[in-house]
C-alpha cells in the first residue's frame, strides 16, 4: 500500500490540478479486460480509458505488431510514403461509410476535430459560422473548444474562442422536431443558413451522458443540412470503431456525413486519429494548408491495422450488438424504475432517476469491488459502461453482477430509507 501512497502523493505533487483522478489507484499493467495497480490488485476495467481499448489490453496481435513494426521504421517519414499508413488507410477507407474515400491522420480526438473545422472552411468558404450541440464535447484546443457545449468549466478564461458557434439543443427529453425548430429559429434570428459552413454532432453524445438521439434525428439533421449546403460533420471518436455494434454509430441510421472523425478505439491505446470525407471535399486542403509531423506515424498505424482485423476476425462488431442488447435488457428489467438504463451495444449508460442513488458511491463500491467505470454527463449523473469489445462472458457477468448487487443495495436503501444503510454492508 505505501508504493501506490508514494505514487499518489508524487503525482498530486507534479501535475496540475486538472488533471484529477477518479479513485485511488496507480496502474501498472494492462491484460485484456483487466488492469492491474501496482500492489498487483486485478480490476475489471469498464473504462478502458474513456472507450480507447477496443480489443483489450495489451492484446497480444497488437502487441506483435508493434514489435515488429518497431524493428522496421519507428520515425514518421514526413514527405517520404510510408507503407504502414498506406496500408491502414486503406483499411480505413474500407470500413467507412460508403463515399468517405479520403483520410487525413492526426493523432487525437481534438486535432481531428480541428482538420474538420478547417476542411469545412475551406470547403464553404464566406460560411463562417458552425452549429454544434449544448452537452457535445468535441476536444479541449481552441477551435475544438469552441464547438464544444459539455461543461462551461471547459471553456472558462478561455475567450475568447471562435465566436462564429451557436449551440442547439440535442435530443435529450426533446424530439428531431424541437431540435430542428431550434435550428430554424438561429436561421431566422441570428444566423442567417447562408453563413453556416457545418454543423458538427456526436452521432451519440458520448460525454455529455451516452444519450442516443431518436432514430430521425441524423436523417433529419443530413436533410436540413442538404437542403443549405451545409456540411454534416459526424464526430465518432467516442462511438466509433465497433463500440456501439457498427463500426460507426451513424450507420445504425444510415447516415452518411461529409466529414467523420475518429480517433480513441482505432489504435488499441497509440495516438492516432483522423478525419475522412470525400475525395472532392478533400481535394480543397491544398498543399500546405494542413499537416501534422507526427499524424499518422508507423506504429500507431501498425496497433491500428491490427486493431481492425482483430474486430474483424473475431467478429466483435456482431458481439457487441448481440451482447449489449442482452445487457441492457437485464439491467432495464432489474432497474427500470429508478435508473434510466439506455445505450448502444457497449456503451452502455446508467442515470439514476432520483438523487438519492449517487453516481459517485455507486463508482466507489464497484472500485472496491474491483470494477472500474467511469461516470459522463455535465453533472457527472451518469455512470457509462465501456469494456473491451472482446470482454469474454465470464468477466461481463462478473462486472455487470457487481454492478446489479450494488445497485439492488442503492435501491432497497432508496425505498427503504437511510437507516437501512447502517444496518447493511455491501
Ligand atoms: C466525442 C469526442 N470528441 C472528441 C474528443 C476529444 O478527443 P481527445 O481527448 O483524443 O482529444 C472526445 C474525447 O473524449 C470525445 O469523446
Amino acid at each position: 500500500m505505501q508504493l501506490q501512497e508514494d505514487y499518489i502523493s508524487k503525482a498530486k505533487n507534479i501535475f496540475p490540478p486538472t488533471s484529477f483522478f477518479l479513485e485511488p489507484m496507480v496502474v501498472e499493467r494492462g491484460e485484456g479486460s483487466y488492469i492491474f495497480d501496482i500492489q498487483g490488485k486485478r480490476y475489471i476495467d469498464f473504462s478502458t480509458g474513456i472507450a480507447v481499448a477496443p480489443v483489450g489490453h495489451c492484446h497480444p496481435r497488437v502487441v506483435e505488431a508493434i514489435t515488429e513494426q518497431a524493428q522496421k521504421l519507428i520515425c514518421p517519414s514526413n514527405f517520404v510514403l510510408q507503407k504502414t499508413k498506406i496500408d491502414l488507410v486503406e483499411k480505413v477507407i474500407d470500413i467507412l461509410p460508403n463515399t468517405l474515400d479520403s483520410v487525413f491522420l492526426c493523432n487525437s480526438g481534438t486535432e481531428s476535430i480541428e482538420g474538420a473545422i478547417k476542411l469545412a472552411r475551406k470547403v464553404r468558404p464566406g460560411r463562417p459560422n458552425f452549429i454544434a450541440f449544448n452537452n457535445g464535447f468535441h476536444g479541449r484546443t481552441m477551435g475544438a473548444l469552441s464547438i464544444t457545449g459539455s461543461k462551461s468549466s471547459y471553456r472558462a478564461d478561455y475567450f475568447p474562442l471562435l465566436p462564429q458557434t451557436y449551440f442547439v439543443d440535442y435530443p435529450h427529453k426533446i424530439n428531431t422536431e424541437q431540435v430542428l425548430e431550434q435550428i430554424e429559429r438561429l436561421f431566422e434570428t441570428t444566423c442567417p443558413p447562408t453563413s453556416v459552413a457545418a454543423i458538427f454532432a456526436e452521432s451519440i453524445l458520448g460525454e455529455g451522458g451516452y444519450v442516443i438521439p431518436p432514430e430521425d434525428f441524423l436523417p433529419r439533421l443530413r436533410q436540413l443540412c442538404d437542403r443549405w449546403e451545409i456540411l454534416l460533420v459526424l464526430d465518432e471518436i467516442q462511438s466509433g470503431f465497433g463500440r456501439t455494434g457498427k463500426w460507426f454509430a451513424c450507420e445504425h441510421s444510415e447516415t452518411i456525413p461529409d466529414i467523420i472523425t475518429f480517433a480513441k478505439g482505432i489504435a488499441s491505446g497509440l495516438p492516432l486519429g483522423g478525419f475522412a470525407a470525400n475525395k472532392k471535399l478533400m481535394t480543397k486542403l491544398n498543399a500546405g494548408s494542413h499537416g501534422s509531423t507526427f499524424g499518422g506515424s508507423p506504429i500507431p498505424c501498425a496497433a491500428a491495422l491490427a486493431t481492425i482485423k482483430v474486430i474483424e476476425q473475431e467478429a466483435l462488431i456482431e458481439r457487441v450488438h448481440f451482447k449489449g442488447k442482452k445487457i441492457l435488457e437485464r439491467l432495464q428489467n432489474k432497474f427500470g424504475e429508478y435508473i434510466d438504463v439506455r445505450g448502444k451495444g457497449f456503451m452502455i449508460a446508467l442515470e439514476p432517476k432520483t438523487k438519492e442513488l449517487d453516481v459517485k458511491t455507486i463508482l466507489s463500491r464497484a472500485y472496491n469491488k474491483g470494477v472500474i467505470a467511469l461516470t459522463c454527463g455535465n453533472q457527472n449523473n451518469v455512470i457509462r459502461i465501456i469494456p473491451p469489445l472482446n470482454s469474454p462472458d465470464d468477466v461481463l457477468e462478473e462486472g455487470i453482477s457487481i454492478f446489479e448487487q450494488i445497485l439492488d443495495y442503492e435501491v432497497l436503501i432508496t425505498s427503504k430509507g437511510d437507516r437501512y444503510r447502517n444496518k447493511q454492508t455491501v
